[in-house]
């Protein structure tokens, strides 16, 4: 698969700010997953991505353009930005139309009707957009992202004013374009909604990546299990490692957690064995590689 973006050696600073640092990204998958803690610069890149703001060193591809030079290839792309700049005195029908002629969609009124359906838009797609709720202006910004279905959708913290039931068809639509050969830059802070989605994250911390790659080898790298238990131990018991302080025990051997979970259970100490998840791997980047400052390729 031809990557869909490239990102070399970026630098950028806002005055006193080094937003980004020498960020090189490629994205080789079908879902990547773009990571940080608040302030690391995920914006940022996304906005140089998109030739919106021009970086202080460094080039990017999109679909194998430069952005700054080859604008046609942003017809492409569809973006839902982080905080959608909506007109609010039109409606989000006639905004979704003004989209897709922008994007010099063949049938708009077909690609518009498709988007207002996916996204659950009817309700209330014909009244002005100053008179929606945070919601409702999200899923817009939605929908115009994934209007014409573009080959790469980028999208930055695109669950942060739904509900549970947008999230979940969020997801679901996401999968389902994922297996028509449709390709998504994920920003996000709800890791668990990645889980299981993305193939590909990049993690930044303070401007710089600090991991990049297969989600499957930082699985490898970071992942493992999890014995937790609720109970404290009770005092005298014979509790090694697994049952100290909160009784947590992280192993990457399976035998090792199901050992020990069981030695629990006979002792009368409810225990849970789970896998650790992209959130946990997540943490463990971050304290890990983020406190060392330096790039780790996984
Ligand atoms: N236009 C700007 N002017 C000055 N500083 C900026 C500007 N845009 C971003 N920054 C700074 O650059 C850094 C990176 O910001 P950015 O918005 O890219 O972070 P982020 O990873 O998207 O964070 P969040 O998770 O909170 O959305 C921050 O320190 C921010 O204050
Ligand atoms: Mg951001």
């Amino acid at each position: 698969m031809e990557a869909a973006l490239r990102v070399e050696g970026v630098s950028k600073r806002f005055g006193d700010v080094q937003a980004l640092r020498g960020v090189s990204i490629e994205m080789n998958g079908s879902i990547h997953g773009l990571l940080g803690p608040n302030g690391a610069g995920k914006t940022t890149l996304i906005r140089i991505l998109l030739g919106l703001l021009r970086p202080d060193s460094g080039s990017v591809e999109l679909l194998g353009s430069n952005p700054m030079e080859d604008r046609s290839i942003l017809l492409d792309v569809g973006v839902a930005h982080e905080k959608p700049a909506l007109p609010g005195w039109i409606s989000g029908r006639r905004y979704l139309f003004h989209v897709a002629r922008l994007k010099r969609l063949e049938d708009a009124k077909q690609a518009v009707e498709r988007v207002v359906n996916l996204f659950r838009l009817l309700p209330f797609i014909d009244r002005p957009i100053s008179s929606y709720s945070a919601g409702m202006r999200q899923r817009v910004s939605l929908a115009a992202a994934f209007l014409g279905e573009p080959r790469l959708i980028i999208l930055d913290e695109p669950t942060a004013n739904l509900d549970p039931v947008g999230r979940h068809e969020l997801r679901e639509t996401i999968s389902s374009m994922r297996r028509r050969g449709h390709r998504f830059l994920i920003s996000t802070h709800y890791l668990s909604e990645l889980d299981g989605l993305a193939d590909e994250v990049t993690m930044l911390v303070n401007g710089r990546v600090v991991a990049s790659g297969k989600l499957s080898c930082l699985q490898e790298r970071y992942g493992g299990w999890v014995v937790e238990t609720y109970e404290p131990p009770a005092e005298g018991q014979e509790a090694d490692t697994i049952i100290e302080a909160r009784a947590l025990l992280e192993t990457p051997n399976y035998e090792e957690a199901r050992r020990l979970a069981l030695r629990a259970l006979q002792e009368g100490i409810q225990v849970e064995i789970r896998r650790l998840g992209l959130e946990d791997m997540f943490v463990r980047v971050i304290l890990r590689e983020g406190r060392k400052g330096g790039r780790r390729q996984v």
